[in-house]
């Protein structure tokens, strides 16, 4: 794929200005690249898919996933990141289903990296030292992030057959790497 990081993120800003979806956009980017390397996959590829999939979400709410393959078409998107980036809000706004791995991966976490946020900005230590149990326990929690759509991340888990602490795992592994960029990392002490 011919598009830098430097050319998606561009894009990402000119439609979106609030800090936390940015902060989003690469949690999702850093987990999608995780799950990349950890199964041989590329992971620019997949990373770019992950920070751009919300691209029309702030300026085009009402068009979720239906107006982005018009703003990706700026930076010359090619078909397969397009489907992808549609295929994510599958059954809530769009009717393009998550096909690839690649695609079934970022319909699951995407919701997901939303949970290990929200438990995260619970801890003193932040994301340090974070485990799956962590997050279990939370999931279990209904009144935790009750935004977060749990039957969505298992549907996608069941596409992937995939166990669910796994893709915790490898989420929690993602997110850790550009944990200091997500203002979700502890002050050191001097
Ligand atoms: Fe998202």
């Amino acid at each position: 794929m011919d598009i830098t990081r430097d050319q998606a993120l561009g894009l990402f800003r000119k439609y979106n200005k609030t800090e936390s979806l940015y902060h989003h956009a690469l949690s999702v980017e850093a987990v999608m690249r995780d799950f990349a390397e950890k199964n041989g996959e590329d992971p620019d590829f997949w990373g770019i898919a992950g920070l751009l999939h919300d691209i029309d979400w702030e300026m085009f709410p009402e068009e979720h996933c239906r107006k982005a393959p018009e703003l990706l078409a700026e930076i010359n998107a090619p078909d397969e990141l397009v489907h992808a980036i549609c295929s994510h809000g599958y059954g809530l706004v769009s009717d393009v289903e998550p096909e690839k791995y690649m695609e079934k991966v970022l319909y699951t976490i995407d919701e997901l990296t939303g949970l290990v946020t929200a438990t995260a900005l619970m801890r003193p230590e932040k994301m340090k030292g974070i485990s799956v149990k962590s997050i279990k326990k939370k999931w279990k929690d209904k009144s935790f992030a009750a935004g977060v759509n749990r039957g969505l991340i298992e549907e996608g888990a069941g596409m992937l057959g995939m166990d669910l602490s796994q893709i915790i795992q490898t989420t929690i592994d993602g997110m850790t790497k550009v944990a200091p960029e997500l203002g979700l990392w502890p002050e050191e002490s001097v």
